[in-house]
């Protein structure tokens, strides 16, 4: 067993530019040229248009745009809006979900596959289950689920999941979460102008709109997309671009939302659509993933996934993609003019992310079934005007194990002999391992690539830095393909561990890295904290557990930043958020919030070091708390 390096990554990258050059494609690799060095007004969050007296950019010259808003305000204006754009995006995304949920139906489309949770969600809801119909019950919680985003009055009811302490944070502070729609309304609000300019507003709206998201939105997209599509448990996958089948029609799923993946697998996989592939000299059909959408149907029905962010034009440039079909978020413009350039059809499927050079297929839960299906008829027919002479697929990838929600996770520890036998359901034999110091701790890697940083290897050095030093990681979103496609999720990865970590990985029988979803998903990693901290009786901020993006780049990673932190938990960051331009929000943010939340931010640009400051920041808990 071995890895596969980034060196490999990136020569195979290097041959799949070559048939790009031949056919005149443009690349990120390119674009970034173009675009460096970046402007340091905006880089640094001083250049303020939102009026139209402006824009106003603040130097040493000219301390104060035209309204007299000084570098503080214009800087955390700019960070809280970023927060609401990302907050509202994942958050958009649980409300979709919310409305497949509404439209479940025995006979329908889709239905519900994970009645427990259902049941489940039901009681924390408040929804009457006795002697009722399962998809009454799923309506009337959707609903409920819905009503999340606009009510009037009251506060996020997830946040009821949190232990009584990050409670009592949270309206000590003021953060605890309202209404969805009103936290991202209000940042639009505040930073309007003529409102906020104070920092400790602003900021604090921000970690509020997060957790709005964290404890609300993703949520619910996490919790109703495993109702309807089932709750992940472990389960074999492959990753990298070597999963794509040069014999078969290869559909490429892209984006977020798991509504439209999941029909696309359900089609792709009948006998109807196989024996028409054949019929048209294809050997067979391969559905393979790139982003979340992938991490969702890699999680639940183990599609292999073919890249993560960065890889998105990749799996153009292979020749062999008959189509990419996408949802929202993540995705590249650039796949119009890019597919164009070979016989790819460039699918778009939402009305929330249409795209120039694309054809628009709308998808919609009513009609899903038929709008898969000719999507997948369409790949199909394109399979014979494939350019044999541009098919190159690297012959590379790895076998990964994935499906670690909590449910299994819980379910796997059950398994392990321990002093806690009577008890099931319980993380302590996971917190007895970290309390023996068998386990020193654990980082929860998320987000994205950035050309900012070597793509994927400050994710993967990071990760065997830490499973050396017997730190286990939970993962999600672009950080979880990039551990897929290095082997890091293959068991045998336990050899790369220090002793301790190995004897876990044994133990439990799982992979040292644990695939916990799509970046939605962060929320399970915050249930999980939450379970951890009642079970063992510290306060989340005491758990030996540190937060880490080192490539991240969208809103969405900030809004997830800040309620990771907002949670108490410390977030590590390999790239700037656009703040350093203030000293006070800055300060704020790497130092600041400890005050408010008992967590904060630390940027470092040098991978190496983050990794020291994570294990060292898991050291000094673990002294805290005399273990
Ligand atoms: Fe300039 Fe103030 Fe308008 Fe911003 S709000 S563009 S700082 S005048
Ligand atoms: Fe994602």
């Amino acid at each position: 067993f071995k890895l596969t390096t980034v060196e490999e990554f990136e020569a195979a990258t290097e041959r799949l530019l070559e048939t790009g050059a031949k056919v005149g494609a443009d690349s990120w690799q390119l674009r970034v040229k173009n675009q460096t060095p970046h402007c340091k007004f905006g880089e640094s969050g001083v250049c303020c248009r939102i009026c139209s007296m402006g824009p106003c950019r603040i130097t040493k010259k000219a301390p104060r745009g035209i309204c007299g808003c000084d570098v503080h305000g214009i800087v955390g204006r700019n960070y809280l809006r970023f927060t609401a754009g990302g907050s509202a995006t994942h958050s958009d995304h649980g409300r979709e979900i919310a409305h497949t949920l509404h439209e479940a139906a025995a006979d329908g489309n889709y239905k519900v596959k994970d009645p427990e949770k259902l049941l489940r969600l039901a009681a924390e809801f408040g929804v009457e289950t006795e002697g009722r119909d399962i998809y009454d019950v799923a309506h009337e919680v959707a609903e409920a689920g819905l009503m999340e985003y606009g009510k009037p009055f009251g506060y996020q009811v997830f946040t009821k999941r949190a232990p009584e302490h990050t409670q009592e944070i949270w309206d000590r502070e003021e953060i605890r979460p309202r209404a969805i729609d009103r936290e991202v309304s209000c940042a639009l609000h505040m930073t309007h102008m003529g409102c906020s300019s104070k920092p400790e507003a602003l900021i604090r709206q921000s970690l509020r709109a997060g957790l709005s998201d964290g404890w609300g939105g993703s949520m619910m997209g996490t919790e109703f997309s495993d109702v309807l599509f089932g709750t992940p448990r472990e389960v074999e996958t492959e990753a990298n671009l070597g999963v794509m089948v040069a014999e078969n029609v290869n559909i490429v799923v892209h984006g977020h939302d798991p509504s439209l993946s999941e029909m696309i697998c359900e089609y792709a996989d009948s006998k109807e659509m196989i024996d028409y592939a054949k019929s048209m000299g294809a050997q067979g059909i391969t559905v393979s993933g790139v982003c979340c959408t992938s991490n969702e149907v890699a999680m639940r029905r183990g599609i292999p996934m073919a890249g993560n962010f960065l890889q998105q034009e990749n799996v153009v440039l292979t020749g062999a993609c008959e189509a990419i079909v996408v949802d929202v978020q993540c995705i590249f413009p650039a796949l119009g003019p890019l597919s164009k350039c070979f016989h790819t059809k460039f699918i778009t499927t939402s009305p929330v992310a249409q795209m120039p050079d694309s054809d628009f297929i709308r998808f919609n839960a009513k009609t899903a079934g038929e709008n898969a299906k000719q999507i997948v008829k369409m790949a199909i027919e394109n399979f014979k005007n494939r350019k044999p002479e541009l098919v190159h697929i690297p012959d590379m990838k790895q076998k990964a194990v994935v499906g670690y929600s909590v449910e299994q996770i819980e379910k796997k520890l059950d398994g392990v002999t321990n002093t806690h036998v009577d008890e099931t359901g319980t993380m302590m034999p996971l917190v007895d391992c970290v309390k023996a110091g068998v386990l020193r701790g654990a980082v929860a890697m998320v987000g994205c690539n950035n050309p900012k940083v070597r793509p994927d290897a400050a994710h993967i050095e990071l990760m065997k830095k830490l499973i050396a030093n017997d730190i286990i990681l939970v993962v999600s979103g672009c950080s979880a393909q990039a551990a897929a496609k290095a082997g890091l999720m293959d068991k045998r990865a336990k050899d790369l561990c220090g002793a301790g970590l190995k004897r876990v990985c044994e133990l439990v029988d799982i992979p040292p890295v644990l695939h916990m979803g799509s970046c939605v998903d962060i929320s399970r990693m915050m249930v999980l904290a939450a379970r951890i901290a009642k079970d063992s009786g510290w306060n989340i901020s005491q758990i030996p557990l540190v937060g880490c993006a080192p490539e991240w780049m969208s809103e969405k990673a900030v809004s997830i930043g800040n309620y990771v932190v907002g949670t108490g938990i410390d977030t590590y960051l390999g790239v700037e958020p656009y703040a350093y331009g203030s000293e006070e929000v800055d300060g704020l943010l790497k130092g600041g919030l400890t005050d408010w939340v008992e967590a904060c931010y630390t940027v470092e640009h040098d991978i190496d070091k983050l990794g020291d400051m994570m294990i060292e920041r898991i050291e000094e808990k673990r002294t805290a708390l005399g273990i």
